[in-house]
């Protein structure tokens, strides 16, 4: 290639030139490589991590990965890996803008829901098993976003202090998965690291950084606009292409000064030589350069009328039924009876159809604004089935949760409704007097984005609390029915601890971010076709302190943020201060019971096995998340418990398995900061196994 095919190689072409979110502008010739006759296209960069976002319709609205990570089910999350690259494929996208792994660190944080929670071990998870199943079809992924960036308030330039243990234990753990399973693309951050942008943070991005000491093969391209300096600053530093090529708002743009920089002798050939190589490389070990579709899709027309926008139909009947799967494998169920006033307890789900008169009450039930912010789902004025922003989707076939009930129940119960709005007076008085109330609320967050801005959220929520007075329509609603289910679609903890013990309060399901089956999946759940085997992906409680973190908001010029509370977030920052939250990390119950019994501990330093004995207990079937939480040797300096492992096991009622799990060398250590490597800490680990963190049903220990 010459200089100038190099160049365009690298550079994008500029946001608002390209029918992607990002192109590039390959060389206009063919080149023959060992016979055969190589023609580079335009390579087309999408969003988003939870599908398809712009340019058109006929895509599939998959749930967020926070709703993956409640399934705590690895075939889902490879699944939905699958079904995500398949539509893009068919759209001839190359890239997929994820998976989003940025850890949950305060629970209002904006773009929270895009990534699987504060969980460093379900990330990584969730990020392995996404990819896997992308590049299974042969779409190249992007992990993002290097990082930390875990907030949205002044994202384009705050600077995140965090120490080098902290930042490969919790933060880099789900990206180092994403290496494990050889992802094509790694994207940094808008914010500093330690005093430096990311995509010009030699530690992070460089040669002998993080990711390439870690065997990251693959190019880093920089978020759209996260490039701050100069041509030879970004590409010395270790940014192989910059996106999407021109300014946007406060950076980008950069490598318009590249090809000087070569010239000048300030960056090597060789090195931009690398930079191409590694976009190359994986765009040809995934076989895109065989068979792959044209891009057919215009993400400049959103409503997809434009005649380069064929709209090509990537939906599958496959897709829907696993989206449904997905949204009713992620509903957590909190609570399943009340009390009557004589004392005695009654299960309130599955729901029966003896039930003839049905109240649904709250917004959250009705059809969402299909089509606002064009494209970046900016409103809150229906059922919440994902954010706002690019981790967004297209949300054009939503099926809400009142079309789901009202068509399900019509052959033996009626329904009334009040759903246009949350009205306190309104909601109550259709509520009265009937068998069951089911009421809706909602949290919602997203992007800041080009200021994004929603009910005066700039992306980061402003507080934990329900929209939409929320918390007092269930109030209010369970006031006057005695048999009130609550359902919450949210993009992370919300208060409950006023309502959650109310009498009149059958059932409580946290539904979360569904996607957009998210009606049928609620009936599946509800009526007992699914026995609920969803677990809470973060801990709930009322009060944000007990989470250890806040978001900085109004701060001008750019705030630096400490991340003076290193390895304790969510549930490990709640154990080690004794506080009991609401509801707690990996809680969730279930139609069925299960008991654990017989442990056995197999370990070494280089691998460990734990065995014990899982059996359904109760009188329906079920899947039962088993999890495994490492108490460290206390000189180690870790948080009380770390999950470690977990597996989804169904078990037909009655029916018993024996589970293994394994925990490798790396889960097994820390990082060591002297001598920078992974090590195994010498000294007596305890082994927790149970139903959530609080939930331990079985206790061991190993000594290395
Ligand atoms: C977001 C990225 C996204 C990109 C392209 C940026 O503002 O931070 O996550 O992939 O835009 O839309």
């Amino acid at each position: 290639m010459t200089l100038d095919e190099k160049i365009g190689m690298v550079r994008g072409v500029g946001q608002f030139s390209s029918r992607c979110v990002g192109n590039i502008s390959p060389p206009s010739r063919s080149f023959v490589v060992s016979g055969t006759n190589i023609t580079i296209p335009p390579l087309c960069f999408n969003d988003g991590p939870a599908g398809i976002r712009l340019g058109g319709s006929n895509v599939t609205g998959f749930p967020p990965a926070i709703n993956v990570a409640a399934t705590f089910n690895r075939s889902m999350m490879y699944a939905r890996g699958v079904a995500i690259g398949e539509e893009f494929r068919g759209k001839g996208i190359h890239v997929y803008l994820g998976p989003a792994v940025d850890i949950m660190r305060n629970p209002k944080a904006g773009r929270g829901w895009e990534g699987f929670g504060p969980d460093p071990y379900l990330g990584g998870e969730g990020a392995y098993q996404t990819i896997m199943g992308v590049q299974s079809v042969g779409v190249s992924a992007c992990t993002k976003h290097l990082g930390p960036y875990n907030q949205e308030h002044w994202r384009y330039g705050l600077n995140v202090n965090v120490d080098d243990r902290t930042f490969r234990e919790l933060y880099w753990w789900p990206f180092m998965k994403s290496v494990e399973a050889n992802v094509s693309a790694l994207m940094c951050a808008y914010n500093q690291v330690n005093g430096t942008s990311s995509c010009h943070n030699a530690a992070l991005i460089g040669e002998d950084g993080y990711l390439r000491s870690e065997g990251f093969q693959g190019y880093v391209v920089s978020d759209w606009g996260a490039t701050h300096d100069s041509a030879a600053d970004n590409a010395n530093a270790g940014l192989d292409m910059e996106q999407p090529g021109d300014y946007i708002l406060i950076g980008g743009g950069v490598y318009a000064g590249l090809e000087a920089a070569v010239d000048d002798g300030e960056v090597t050939e060789a090195r931009l030589n690398e930079m191409v190589t590694r976009i190359l490389t994986p765009w040809l070990r995934l076989g895109q350069d065989q068979g792959f579709p044209e891009i057919n899709f215009n993400a400049q027309d959103p409503d997809g009328t434009d005649a380069l926008n064929l709209n090509v139909n990537v939906r599958t009947d496959a897709h829907t039924a696993l989206v449904r799967q997905i949204g009713s494998a992620s509903a957590v169920l909190l609570k399943n009876n009340r009390t009557t006033t004589t004392g005695t307890t009654i299960r309130g789900l599955p729901l029966s159809k003896s039930i003839k008169t049905i109240a649904v009450v709250g917004q959250d039930a009705q059809q969402l604004n299909l089509d606002c912010g064009g494209g970046l789902n900016e409103c809150n004025d229906g059922t919440m089935i994902i954010g706002w922003g690019s981790g967004s989707n297209n949300v054009e076939f939503t099926v809400p949760p009142i079309d789901a009930i009202t068509d399900f129940v019509q052959d033996f119960a009626t329904v009334s409704s009040d759903i246009t709005s949350n009205d306190l007076t309104g909601g109550p008085a259709v509520a009265e007097g009937k068998d069951l109330a089911i009421v809706f609320a909602n949290a919602m967050s997203g992007e800041l984005g080009f200021y994004n801005i929603v009910d005066g959220n700039e992306g980061d929520r402003n507080d934990l609390d329900l929209w939409w007075k929320g918390g007092s329509l269930i109030e209010d609603v369970a006031a006057v029915c005695n048999n009130t289910v609550v359902v919450i679609h949210s993009v992370g903890p919300v208060p409950m601890s006023s309502w959650n013990n109310h009498p009149n309060i059958t059932a409580i399901i946290y539904a979360g971010a569904p996607g957009e089956q998210t009606g049928p999946a609620l009936i599946d759940v509800l009526w007992g076709a699914v026995n609920p085997s969803g677990r809470l992906p973060f801990s709930i409680d009322d009060d944000e302190a007990s989470y250890g973190t806040s978001i900085v908001y109004g701060i001008d010029p750019f705030p630096v943020i400490d991340y003076t509370e290193g390895l304790f977030l969510d549930y490990r920052y709640m154990d080690s201060q004794d506080i009991t939250p609401v509801y707690e990390f990996g809680y969730g119950l279930s139609y069925t019971t299960f008991s654990y019994s017989s442990l056995s501990v197999e370990a070494s330093a280089s691998s460990a096995s734990f065995s014990f004995v899982l059996t359904n207990t109760g009188s329906v079937d079920g899947a039962e998340i088993p999890q495994l939480y490492l108490g460290f040797p206390s000189s180690a300096g870790e948080p009380d418990k770390v999950l470690r492992g977990f597996d989804n096991i169904f078990l037909a009622s009655g029916e018993k398995q024996t589970v293994t799990v394994t925990v490798s060398q790396k889960e097994m250590s820390i990082w060591d900061v002297v001598s920078q490597a992974w090590v195994v800490p010498s000294g007596t680990f305890n082994v927790y196994i149970g139903a959530s963190i609080k939930d331990i049903r079985l206790t061991g220990t190993f000594t290395i």
